[in-house]
């Protein structure tokens, strides 16, 4: 049984369209926590992108996608992902996902940044992810060819250490995992936000699928994208909310505390300039003390609570009526845009080991995702990865060996990494800060050992210190124009693990 059995470790969109996609082939799906509730995607408010628009085109698409990721986009990658995408969110449309429409039947798009027309399929507003979640849970409930284990933690992968992957340890308890073997395994884990000190991700999204996947031989690509959010909801809480950009898309302003609209000196484009742009301005504003605030009064007003019922109510969770007062807002780590090297079938450089969604990295966000695309890759990924990894067949292996059981981060080590991350390896970075931050993790696993949070953070780290430029999502204070020509990052265990010298 073990021999033909794919596991699938996460259970966001990526895990559960690969699961349904998988059929025949036995899946098992792996879940941390309760299948409902743990996954990034349940939060996405934008939606899908994809050229579902009257006018529009995927050749359009692919081009907005290249442009925004400012010179690393494999532009093939991007070409193919955007002519496979309005398939996708048909079949999921299918399935019983109710996405918006016009009243004569037209696709109801949203404008999003750095997107040159309306292209993002959305469900009631803001609540696609969590719609699109309710029928895959469902849908994966009813596949016979899957079974669902919730609360079930991975711990790592079992490797030969030769370069091939034959299953994970899961279990609650890292020191004494289960051994669960597998004709092959698709990481479907979500990304990294939960290494920062304000993210839009569950906490739990640790990035810890880099260290395992690198740990037994795979490739880690552009590790120091990791994408900021302009107008997360600035509060205590983090997790944060998110005030999706379909509200600039709509016309709503970024203003400090006095009432001035910042971003018209800035770009061009304004709020709906790149993401990166637009992050590090509401960035420079809250450290000099001008703060940022999104004021939807005008544009949107008492349309609010029925065009976006998941800002509205987190914003209500926070006291703030935003048809009459602005939200305020700052960056917050919201997507992983690098990742476990793959190519266009999720194969990773380890023999059965795939890797789908947002840990992995195709080469179609570059150093800049483009708003809603993610959700898009994961479509029309899963369904590759479904049938690739569907039709591996593990070699006999002895797959115990080479990897230790994991180690456990303690709370105050955690915090206390969310805060070096965020203060050197965030929306601005620079060598001195990219140093200290490298010496206080090694500092932290002579202590505590190698566990998978210091590992990834240690691969974003040492990538970030490589790249010797500013491009993106990466903005280096010593280094602040673009290198010739764009290069990608590549990084295995031992070069994240060393020092530069
Ligand atoms: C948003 O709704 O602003 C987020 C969309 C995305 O990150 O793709």
């Amino acid at each position: 049984m073990s021999k033909r059995r794919l596991v699938i470790v996460g259970s966001g969109i990526a895990g559960l369209w690969t699961a349904l996609h998988a059929a025949p082939r036995k899946v098992v799906v792996l879940s941390a926590s309760e299948l409902a509730d743990g996954p990034a995607t349940a939060w996405a408010q934008g939606g899908i992108a994809a050229a579902l628009g009257e006018g529009d085109s995927p050749e359009q698409h692919a081009l907005d996608t290249i442009a925004a990721g400012d010179g690393l986009v494999d532009e093939h990658v991007a070409r193919r992902i955007t002519q496979l995408g309005p398939a996708e969110v048909r079949a999921l449309e299918q399935l019983g996902v109710g996405f918006d429409h016009e009243p004569d039947g037209r696709w109801a798009l949203s404008l999003e940044a750095a997107h040159s027309r309306r292209r993002v399929a959305r469900v009631s507003g803001d609540r696609a992810g969590a719609a699109i979640l309710e029928v895959l849970t469902a849908a994966v409930a009813a596949a016979k060819h899957v079974e669902v284990r919730e609360h079930a933690p991975v711990q790592g992968l079992m490797g030969d250490g030769q370069g091939r992957c034959g299953g994970v340890w899961v279990g609650t308890e890292p020191e004494n995992p289960e051994a669960l073997a597998a004709s092959a395994v698709v990481l479907a884990t979500g990304g990294l936000g939960g290494l920062y000190a304000l993210t839009t991700n569950p906490t739990g999204n640790r990035g810890r699928a880099l260290a395992w996947a690198a740990r037994l031989g795979a490739v880690i690509r552009d590790a120091e994208f990791v994408q900021f959010h302009p107008t997360a909801i600035a509060s205590d809480r983090n997790p944060t909310w998110l005030a999706t950009e379909a509200l600039r898309g709509e016309g709503a302003v970024l203003i400090d505390d006095n009432g001035w609209r910042f971003m018209p000196d800035i770009h061009p484009d304004a709020e709906l300039a790149p993401r990166d742009i637009v992050a590090r301005a509401v960035f420079k504003q809250r450290q000099t003390g001008r703060g940022a605030w999104l004021d939807a009064r005008q544009a949107i007003g008492e349309r609010f609570p029925d065009s976006f019922p998941s800002v509205f109510q987190a914003c209500r969770n926070l006291g703030i009526d935003p048809r009459r007062e602005a939200i305020p807002v700052a960056p917050a780590a919201h997507y992983q845009i690098g990742g476990i090297d793959t190519d266009l079938d999720g194969k990773t450089a380890v023999s059965g080991l795939f890797a789908v969604g947002e840990c992995a990295c195709i080469g179609l966000h570059g150093a800049n995702r483009l708003a809603s695309n993610s959700l898009l890759e994961a479509l029309v990924m899963g369904r590759r990865v479904a049938m690739a990894a569907g039709e591996h067949e593990c070699d006999k292996l002895s797959a115990s060996g080479g990897i230790k059981p994991a180690v456990r981060l303690p709370d105050d080590a955690l915090d206390q990494l969310r805060r070096s991350m965020t203060a050197h390896a965030g929306v601005e970075r620079e060598a001195a800060g990219l140093d200290q931050l490298v010496d206080e993790i090694d500092w932290m696993i002579a202590r505590h050992g190698q566990a998978d949070e210091l590992v990834a953070a240690r691969i974003i780290t040492r990538s970030a210190s490589r790249r010797r430029e500013s491009r993106g999502a990466h903005f280096r204070r010593d280094y602040p124009d673009p290198a010739e020509p764009a290069r990608s990052t590549y990084l295995d265990f031992s070069s994240a693990m060393l020092n530069d010298h």
